[in-house]
């Protein structure tokens, strides 16, 4: 079966070389969720993305919410609230996990549509609309 993997694309470029280097690896860490599920084996990957995301995007977040403070990105606000939203996101999987309250699967597939998606929708539709500030003001020395 072919799958169709999550890609970074030239239309989510945000300016901000480093930026763009920690959603390429997000994407890319999403991807292997996306194939663990169609080996049916989701439950090993669940767990070391739901870790290795708590790290990685909380890092991730803040400098990127600076990044848009700092080029004055109208988006700037919005962005800080969908990511408060995604980390509740996260904590509550995370949460589900521990308390084994749905099984490894279901939440792979859930993690599916409301973290992987969510993330690449939320890098194409808020995160690349700094391109202009940042090209305005210039990219992170
Ligand atoms: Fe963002």
């Amino acid at each position: 079966m072919e799958i169709l993997d999550y890609a970074w694309e030239p239309s989510m470029r945000t300016g901000d070389d480093l930026c763009d280097a920690q959603h390429k690896e997000l994407i890319r860490r999403l991807n292997l969720l996306l194939h663990a599920m169609y080996k049916g084996q989701p439950a090993a990957e669940v767990e070391s993305m739901l870790d290795f995301l708590s790290k990685y995007v909380v890092q991730h977040f803040s400098r990127e919410e600076a990044l848009m403070d700092r080029v004055q990105c109208p988006l700037a606000a919005a962005n800080r609230k969908a990511h408060a939203i995604f980390m509740k996101k996260l904590a509550t999987f995370r949460d589900r996990l521990a308390n084994r309250q749905s099984t490894t699967a279901l939440i792979a597939i859930e993690m599916l549509r409301d973290i992987s998606t969510w993330l690449v929708d939320h890098i194409r539709n808020i995160d690349a609309r700094m391109l202009p500030y940042v090209q305005q003001q210039g990219a992170t020395p």
